[in-house]
């Protein structure tokens, strides 16, 4: 069958405005600045408003995203939404958002693959339109982390931030777009990193709120190592996927969870530290919108340029992975 190539036609980002600072944390957790900044290079992260849910910031980063991409949101076929903290069990927050931006036209379902969930929803949005079925998708990462994370627990709650981040995927010229992904996952070691209550397993109940069982969970150390060796893993196997090399990498969007753990990816994938999108330091880890937000940037910025080799790449909850190939297919660095 011919495959229709895909590629971004716009992206968009929201981040809350107030921020807390590493020294906002040393006053309410035993912890210090220097710590943070050396273990994670995490320097302060944004927090959402009491009144706003994973919705509202996936409203802002999707309008910006539209807007980006010249197109009306009736004109948008399927709206897939990544998160780990949906506004509600369900309906699902694609529902919400496909209301509230008037997107009538448009199928909408979440996808809850971890901090991996915004590079697995790409990939399945873009096959929507490669196989000819939609023209327009629109895909949002979007996190309200702080209100999963339990404030006493210094183990998690420096590391993690809110936001959201989005793109429009539409058909673009043949030789452009993605070429190809790698998704992976890990089911065995899926209790290193969770959120044990509010579900069926462990139903909410006086007892999973006493003891905190609602919020982030998650043995650090056996993180980090899985990360270290997945980010290059996969982005090696998604390039290879492509037919392509290392040499032919011009720029990595990484999942932004820790310097320590980007910089073990860069070594084994040759690659120097311009060619790489890091501001984990200003938003932490904002888990399935850390690509989209670290994308927007990174164009924004002017750092990506028409037929430069891209690869989005991420690590989550699962445990999860995956990466996408691009060969950027828009002429950025001037909007
Ligand atoms: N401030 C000060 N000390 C802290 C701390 C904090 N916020 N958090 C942990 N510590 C302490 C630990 O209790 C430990 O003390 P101990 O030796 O007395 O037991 C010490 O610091 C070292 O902890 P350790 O776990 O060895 O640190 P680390 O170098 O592994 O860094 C992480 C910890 C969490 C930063 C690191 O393991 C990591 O980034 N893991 C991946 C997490 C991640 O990315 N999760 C999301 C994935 S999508």
């Amino acid at each position: 069958m011919e495959r229709i190539p895909v590629g971004i036609s716009g992206v968009g980002s929201y981040l809350p405005e107030k921020i807390l600072t590493n020294d906002d944390l040393s006053q309410m957790v035993d912890t210090s600045n220097e710590w943070i900044v050396e273990r994670t290079g995490i320097e302060q992260r944004r927090i959402a408003a009491k009144s706003q849910a994973a919705s509202d910031l996936a409203i802002e980063a999707g309008i910006k995203a539209l807007k980006n991409a010249n197109t009306n949101p009736e004109e948008i076929d399927l709206i897939i939404h990544a998160s780990v903290t949906p506004d509600y069990t369900f309906p699902s927050t694609a529902c919400i958002v496909q209301h509230k931006i008037n997107a009538k036209n448009a199928a909408a379902f979440d996808m809850n693959v971890g901090c991996s969930g915004f590079v697995y929803a790409m990939a399945t949005g873009a096959n929507f339109i490669s196989s000819g079925i939609y023209k327009k998708v629109l895909v949002i990462g979007s996190e309200v982390l702080s209100k999963i994370i339990n404030w006493e627990d210094r183990n998690t709650c420096v590391l993690f931030g809110d936001g959201a981040g989005a793109v429009v995927l539409e058909q673009c010229d043949d030789g452009f777009g993605i070429l190809s992904y790698d998704l992976g996952s890990d089911g065995e070691n899926g209790d290193v990193l969770i959120v044990p209550a509010g579900g069926s397993r462990n139903p909410a109940s006086a007892d999973s709120v006493n003891g905190k069982l609602h919020s982030i969970q998650m043995d650090g150390k056996a993180v980090f190592k899985f990360a270290v060796k997945i980010m290059g893993e996969s982005t090696i196997n998604a390039l290879k996927k492509a037919g392509l090399g290392l040499e032919d990498l011009d720029f990595l969007v990484p999942h932004q969870a820790n310097t320590r753990i980007i910089d073990s990816s860069l070594k084994r994938l040759k690659l120097s530290r311009e060619k790489v999108c890091v501001n984990l330091n200003k938003y932490g880890n904002t888990s399935s919108a850390s690509v989209p937000i670290a994308l927007d940037e990174a164009v924004k910025e002017g750092k990506i340029k028409k037929g430069d080799t891209i690869v989005l790449t991420a690590f989550g909850a699962g445990l999860t992975w995956a990466s996408i190939v691009i060969k950027w297919n828009r002429e950025d660095g001037n909007d």
